[in-house]
């Protein structure tokens, strides 16, 4: 388990009150050797995104996967925009995920099925920083053609794309990506952080 902070975090980024380093030390590179991700590595981040919590314990998470080099890549690959191919090329694995809007117990609607899915994209992106992998979500992606290449159900929603690879070399990258290649800081807390009722900043 980590206990300090990557330079490249410490350097870039600080915290209003003291946070997990596990949490402040997660980011989102794009570099990415191009070589495979096992099955027992990607398994083990879908594991961790099955422990999320959800509403009513519902588990609306779903996700579909494809290793690099095997038939099931190019379908994925294919629903990516032009920028997102030009690094996730290199990505050993990528996950397409997805939330039952339905509630199983009753067959109502969820409201939640999306919130219980991020919660899940959090853990898996959390287990894979913590394994020393690079998880990188996508919302740059054809939503309809991945529904209807990977032949997902009416009742699920198509939420988010994951990237899945082992960090390369920032050098490595396209000129105009490596601009991009440090973690990102955030806005203050208290533009989002309200006492009461919503105030507008
Ligand atoms: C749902 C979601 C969609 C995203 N879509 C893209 C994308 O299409 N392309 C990309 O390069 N990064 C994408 N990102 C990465 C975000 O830009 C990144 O998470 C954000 O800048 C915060 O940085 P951090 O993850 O390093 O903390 C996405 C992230 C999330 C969570």
């Amino acid at each position: 388990m980590e206990t300090s902070l990557p330079p490249e975090v410490a350097e870039n980024r600080k915290t209003e009150y003291p946070i997990h380093p596990l949490i402040l030390g997660r980011w989102s590179p794009r570099s990415m050797t191009g070589e495979p991700i096992s099955e027992q590595d990607l398994m083990t981040l879908l594991e961790a995104a099955h422990w999320a919590p959800s509403s009513y314990n519902a588990q609306p998470w779903r996700f579909i996967y494809a290793f690099r080099e095997t038939p099931e890549w190019d379908p994925l690959f294919s629903t990516l925009v032009p920028f997102n191919q030009e690094w996730a090329a290199k990505a050993g694995a990528l996950v397409l995920v997805l939330s039952h809007k339905i509630f199983e117990h009753n067959q109502k609607p969820s409201i939640t099925h999306s919130f219980d899915a991020g919660a899940a994209w959090a853990y898996l992106a959390l287990q894979g920083h913590v394994n020393g992998l690079v998880i990188h979500g996508m919302q740059g992606f054809d939503y309809e053609k991945a529904q209807e290449l990977c032949k997902v159900p009416e009742d699920y929603q198509v939420e988010c794309m994951v990237a899945v690879g082992k960090r390369g070399k920032k050098e490595d990258l396209p000129a105009s990506i490596q601009e991009k290649e440090t973690p990102s800081t955030r806005k203050p807390l208290s533009e989002v952080v309200m006492k009461g009722s919503f105030k507008q900043n």
